[in-house]
């Protein structure tokens, strides 16, 4: 195989109660990407189109994880890389994680699969931490592995794929205004309560359970988040009233996906996720700012392969 294209979701990361550790993956939004094999060493971006993002490998994310790859690879193999982006960066819905997860899949793939999976997460960190000063995993790891993932530890790192109930939905709305990660951590406060953190913990380790256990009301009970998103949500534009309007609609919970502006909601079954995206609407409609509005269920695959030459 010479060349790959692949589609690369885009995903919502932090889940409310997990901030840094969990997320889950998308399924209809997300970035192109072609990567081909060079004679010549190395890698390069030779193409972008969507969105105006530095060709220069150094300053690009994925070019950055792909040398990252590239170093513990220890032989001489070349690469070129087309990115044809349709997730905003700024947007909350991981756009640097598509690109820089996007890149180590399809050069492992056209490398013979010299690494598994859970392997390439730490390549593609790299792009995280150039994008936003920090290395977190918890959008490339639900990109790289599908579904929803567990990032117990970013050294190594150690991640854990979790179980997707069935009738899980999730609803994106991306209020049009842009926010970068590095501003929306710098925001965080640097020290919590205890209070806070018994309230967090317990809640993060409902959901998991949750999840395991298809148990739709414990997830619901467990969506909630005391340490970040009190902080971030003066970021984004009419945060509670997309808060309030998911709950009168039966969503099992909202948050803001990442860190923001995009706000998600979870909910048992495609007929409610549906009713939130339309409540989402009329709120944005109602203080005149555009937005955009996804509808999706847990992309449990990832990463998918569209064309091999
Ligand atoms: N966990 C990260 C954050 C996700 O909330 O800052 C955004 O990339």
């Amino acid at each position: 195989m010479k060349e790959i294209r692949i589609f690369v979701p885009a995903s919502v990361a932090n889940v409310s109660c997990g901030f840094d550790v969990l997320g889950f993956c998308l399924a209809p939004v997300g970035d192109e990407m072609v990567i081909r094999k060079s004679s010549e060493p190395g890698i390069r971006i030779t193409k972008i189109e969507g969105q105006d993002l530095p060709m220069e490998v150094d300053n690009n994310v994925a070019g950055v994880a792909a040398k990252a790859l590239l170093e513990a690879y220890e032989t001489a193999v070349g690469f070129e890389i087309e990115i044809y982006k349709h997730i905003k960066p700024g947007s909350g819905i991981g756009s640097s994680a598509a690109s820089a997860a996007g890149a180590v899949y399809g050069i492992n793939k056209l490398l013979g699969e010299p690494f598994d999976p859970k392997s390439l997460i730490r390549f593609a960190m790299q792009g995280e931490k150039l994008a936003s000063g920090s290395p977190h995993a918890d959008n490339v790891a639900p990109v790289l592995l599908g579904g929803f993932t567990l990032v117990r530890c970013s050294d190594g790192p150690d991640v854990i794929k979790l179980p997707v109930p069935d009738e899980l939905v999730a609803t994106v709305v991306h209020p049009k205004i842009e926010l970068k990660t590095a501003h929306a951590r710098s925001v965080l406060k640097q020290q919590i309560s205890l209070k806070d953190a018994i309230s967090q913990w317990g809640n993060l380790a409902g959901l998991v359970s949750g999840l395991y256990e298809n148990d739709y009301d414990r997830i619901s009970r467990c969506l909630v988040d005391k340490i970040v998103e009190p902080s971030r949500a003066l970021l984004i534009p009419a945060f509670s009233e997309l808060k309030e309007a998911a709950a009168e609609v039966g969503a099992l919970g909202c948050g803001i996906s990442g860190s923001g502006p995009s706000v998600y909601a979870l909910s048992r079954g495609m007929t409610t996720a549906e009713e939130v995206a339309q409540k989402f609407s009329e709120v944005l409609s109602g203080i005149d700012i555009s937005f955009e509005t996804h509808i999706s269920p847990i992309n449990t695959v990832g990463i998918r392969i569209l064309e091999e030459k």
